[in-house]
């Protein structure tokens, strides 16, 4: 039996082989009380003063009870808990297993270190906070069969041990024990396999899949994370953005009753740049950046005429607060810890400007700032895709009171192909996407637009998916402009460009990250507070130890040898 079965109808029976955790113990002159808690409920133990049984039990003791199931007398009801109207007059009760002292409280609301929690992740589950986000989780898994289901996706499942498939992190390897010096990759995504499938003649797929991405962890990155992952044969992005549109809605209401509408707004990676300075913004939040590089044009302010020479920009936000000064500074701070020279500002009340620029402004400078209004102008000036980062941040920041409760998804798209990362070209997604113009993509490849589109949930990427190549002289091109060698194609691609050479059919999917999913709408400050077991910031899993170290002859089952020392 369980807590949660106790109801009015077994009223003045006897309940018997009732199990459950002592939540805690109160002794009230005599009279004791226990909440027995068991997992979705707790109902208050009652040990009458004449009764002869021995209460010796300690918070989270495992005990099994019997008594009369009996309701309270109406001064003693606590309205707070679901069964507060009642209590059980224990007759009999056995512990069935005692807890050692505990190294936190198994309450809501706690303040001990998360590393403290990872570590006896066991009882952190045992909390309400935490049982319920697992529980949403579960949720998020059932209502994602459902909808499958109906749409008649195939759920297919692909292997772990494989061959990399690039993502943009660094793979987690594998040694090979029967193939000395070789390793298998764990997948960073089942992409490479997913359009397998489609080469092969099946409709569609899906599968909610582990990933593994040897990156650093962040609130919204963990090493090995889930996403539900998807593929659809003939399919465009119109095809796969309306399924997923279907896909999140149904979620969103099967498991969590939540309404949202659709179809989703989408925008172009250059206007979210612009408007938001970042591909993924937080639409909640109305107010856009402005570019005000017209307005220093002939401007006096030295590093401004400097970085408007090197074809900089001037980027502003006006709010109409009028921040205070230690606001501004907490700014200034803000940015500067992320690379900028610091928060140019310009204060305007009662039609005049202050600031520390503002000496150095020409008058029709001065004009155009005051036609923004009362309050206060912020900007940076530099290179565009630089500053823009700093306007993201300063534009969450300073509205992040307009933020309202309702879901806000949008999708982006237009993507350029590359991304220069430090002088080397990049996928923006993954080298299989399709670039929207072969010919343009042949002859200025760092030009191109790919056909990937992402799906940002209240600022935050909740997933993303492109068209992808089905020639294989279209894939080698791409894998060449990305700058690998002929060799290296072959050896490390070879194999997937040969099946893409087998009359393969147009195909297109996505992949939404489930962790991301379930924290975003359960508010929840990073990812790990929805993964049942999740690593720290450093890769690290308190509990078990893992990743650990293994000893010289394990290590040589494998023909590996461990040299940091010998490198010293
Ligand atoms: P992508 O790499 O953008 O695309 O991943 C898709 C989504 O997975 C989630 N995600 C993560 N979640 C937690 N921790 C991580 N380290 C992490 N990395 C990614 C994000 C992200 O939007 N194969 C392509 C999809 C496709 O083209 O179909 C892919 O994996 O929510």
């Amino acid at each position: 039996m369980r807590i949660k079965d106790l109801t009015t109808t077994v009223v003045d029976s006897n309940i018997t082989s009732l199990r459950g955790w002592v939540d805690n113990v109160r002794d009230h002159g005599g009279l004791t009380f226990i909440d027995l808690r068991d997992f979705e409920s707790t109902i208050q133990l009652v040990f009458d003063k004449e009764s002869s049984i021995e209460v010796n039990v300690k918070s989270e003791y495992y005990i099994e009870i019997s008594g009369i199931f009996k309701k309270r007398n109406s001064e003693l009801i606590n309205k707070k808990t679901l069964l507060g109207e009642f209590e059980i007059a224990v007759n009999e009760i056995t512990v069935v297993n005692p807890s050692k002292s505990l190294p936190f409280q198994i309450e809501d609301g706690i303040e001990t270190d998360e590393t403290i929690r990872l570590k006896y992740r066991y009882l952190d589950l045992r909390r309400n906070e935490m049982k319920h986000n697992i529980v949403a989780r579960s949720k998020t898994f059932k209502s994602i069969r459902t909808i499958m289901n109906k749409l008649d996706i195939l759920e297919i499942d692909t292997p772990t041990l494989i061959k990399s498939t690039p993502e943009g992190a660094k793979d987690f390897l594998v040694p090979s024990r029967k193939s000395p010096g070789s390793f298998y990759a764990l997948p960073q995504s089942p992409q490479m396999y997913k359009q397998l499938f489609m080469m092969s003649g099946f409709p569609n797929y899906y599968q909610i899949a582990k990933c593994y991405r040897d990156e650093d962890s962040r609130k919204d990155r963990q090493p090995e994370f889930t996403q539900l992952d998807l593929e659809f044969s003939n399919g465009n992005p119109e095809l796969v953005k309306k399924n997923v549109e279907i896909i999140v809605k149904h979620i969103f209401d099967e498991a969590f009753d939540i309404k949202i509408t659709t179809p989703f707004k989408t925008i172009s990676y250059q206007e979210s740049i612009k408007l938001y300075g970042t591909d993924k913004p937080d639409l909640r939040i109305a107010s856009t950046i402005s570019d005000s590089t017209e307005i220093f044009e002939n401007t006096e302010i030295k590093f401004i005429k400097e970085n408007l020479s090197n074809n900089g920009k001037v980027l502003s936000l006006h709010t109409s607060e009028l921040l205070t000064r230690k606001e501004l500074d907490r700014l200034d701070q803000l940015v500067k810890e992320m690379g900028s020279n610091g928060l140019g500002w310009f204060k305007c009340t009662d039609n005049e400007l202050t600031g520390p620029l503002v000496k150095f402004l020409k008058e029709e400078e001065i004009n155009s700032i005051l036609s923004k209004g009362s309050g206060v102008t912020i900007f940076q000036s530099g290179d565009l895709l630089e500053i823009s980062k700093y306007m993201d941040v300063l534009r969450r920041d300073i509205f992040k009171g307009e933020a309202t409760e309702a879901a806000s998804f949008l999708w982006v798209e237009d993507f350029p192909y590359f991304e220069n990362e430090g002088g080397v070209l990049q996928p923006s997604h993954h080298p299989f996407t399709a670039p929207k113009d072969s010919e343009l993509f042949k002859e200025a490849p760092d030009e191109a637009i790919a056909l990937h589109y992402d799906l940002v949930l209240n600022g935050v990427e909740l997933g993303s998916g492109s068209q992808r190549i089905n020639t294989p002289e279209i894939q080698k091109l791409v894998l060449e402009k990305w700058g690998l060698s002929n060799e290296e194609i072959d050896t490390r691609f070879g194999w997937f460009i040969e099946a893409l050479s087998y009359g393969t059919p147009q195909h297109a999917g996505f992949a939404i990250g489930i962790d991301r999913l379930v924290a975003e709408i359960l508010k929840q400050p990073s990812i790990r507070d929805v993964i049942p077991f999740p690593k720290t910031q450093s890769g690290m899993d308190p509990l078990t130890e893992a990743p650990s170290s293994i000893n010289e002859s394990e290590l040589s089952d494998y023909n590996l040898r461990y040299i940091s020392d010998e490198k010293q």
